[in-house]
């Protein structure tokens, strides 16, 4: 594999609002690869450069410092003439979709072919093409504000699609979507992806864009790259807090305090959250209680899967010795990570409980 977007130490500072204000650094020493014909998720909250970085891609912001490769080429110091050669290499998409409002959906996937001084019949039968490919070809004739909102960013992925790019920029692109809407937008994403080969960078605060659609993922916090790799290996073992907490946000399946102790009213038997992988599925999980000649019901839990593999947590009721339930926890601990909660005990009214009276076990020394 060979990398089409690389960064090299990038940086961008922006002057600080208001007079002795400090400098912002929207982008602070990234360093990434983007591989050929993969989908890449960039994920962080409002403000850690998201963005920015994708300005700098595309050459609509200069970096401070560093250097950008686009396909090869060192578009760092490149004139803006040259940039706009650079930049018809690569479509965008908006969170806003950012239509033309008296153009048709027609004239609008048109335009970047009409600037690009295609002739009128290829113009034509090109968004033809497009507007079959992304499922609105009875649209044509429409204008954008009779559109909803997923029809109207399929205009918008038709038009970033018009020229051929290599690479989709997606800034948010389904932020403003149901979620329905939303699953429909990703799919359409990945299809271009797996149909066209062009190399997709998702930009998101949304940790299940990145389950459904992404190959590797890039965490961005202040500015810096704080953690990535493969979409399966961030969600299974995240490194950093905040990555952490994103996951947390797409994978369900641990229960919170409060959950536990209902939980614990109505399951006199051990609770325990044991993770669920490709490493351990369920029914190795299973087996190996069964083993040990302990009974399990799940009680809570998520499982979902993630690149085609499977990943989540069920937390069991185990029933039976309990010499045999610690064995069997043992045997399980060697290919996954096994919680066993303490059940704190319910608040008095009016007060909230401590986080700290939900121990996790597993993390005991
Ligand atoms: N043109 C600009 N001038 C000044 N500050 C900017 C500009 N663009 C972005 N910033 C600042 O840079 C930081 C990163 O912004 P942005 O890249 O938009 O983050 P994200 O897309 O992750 O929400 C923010 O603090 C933002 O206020
Ligand atoms: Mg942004």
């Amino acid at each position: 594999m060979s990398a089409i977007v690389s960064l090299r130490n990038v940086s961008k500072h922006f002057p600080g609002q208001g007079s002795g204000a400090p400098v912002v650094r929207a982008v602070d020493d990234v360093s990434l690869d983007v591989e050929k014909g993969t989908v890449v998720g960039i994920v962080g909250y409002s403000g850690a450069g998201k963005s920015t970085l994708v300005r700098l891609i595309n050459g609509l912001e200069r970096q401070s410092s560093g250097r950008i490769f686009v396909q090869g080429r060192d578009i760092s110091e490149l004139p803006e003439r040259e940039l706009r050669s650079v930049r018809s290499g690569i479509g965008m998409i908006f969170q806003q979709f950012n239509l033309l409002k008296s153009r048709t959906v027609f004239g609008n996937v048109a335009y970047p072919l009409k600037v690009a001084g295609w002739p009128k019949d290829k113009i034509k039968a090109r968004v033809e093409e497009l507007l079959d490919f992304v499922g609105i070809a009875d649209k044509a004739t429409r204008y954008p504000r009779r559109l909803s909102g997923g029809q109207q960013q399929r205009v918008g992925i038709a038009r970033a699609l018009a020229n051929h790019p290599d690479i989709l920029l997606a800034d948010e692109s389904t932020s403003a979507l149901d979620p329905e809407t939303t699953q429909e937008v990703l799919l359409l994403l990945r299809r271009i992806n797996q149909e066209l080969g062009t190399t997709i960078i998702v930009i998101t605060h949304e940790m299940h864009v990145v389950r459904e659609i992404c190959d590797t993922v890039v965490m961005m916090e202040s500015g810096r790259v704080v953690e990535s790799g493969p979409t399966y290996s961030v969600f299974a073992d995240p490194r950093s807090e905040s990555t952490r907490r994103f996951v947390s946000t797409a994978v369900h399946g641990t229960p919170g305090p409060e959950t536990l102790r209902r939980l614990a009213t109505v399951h006199p038997g051990r609770l325990v959250s044991v993770g669920i992988s490709e490493a351990s599925p369920t029914h190795s999980v299973a087996s190996t209680l069964a083993q040990h000649r302990v009974s399990a019901s799940v009680v809570f839990g998520g499982v979902t899967e993630i690149q085609n593999r499977v990943l989540g947590t069920l937390t069991y009721e185990l029933t039976g010795n309990e010499e045999d339930i610690d064995r069997a926890l043992a045997d399980l601990a060697r290919t996954t990570s096994i919680d066993e909660p303490t059940i704190g005990a319910a608040p008095s009214a009016g007060t909230s409980l401590p986080e700290e009276t939900y121990e996790r076990a597993g993390e005991k020394p």
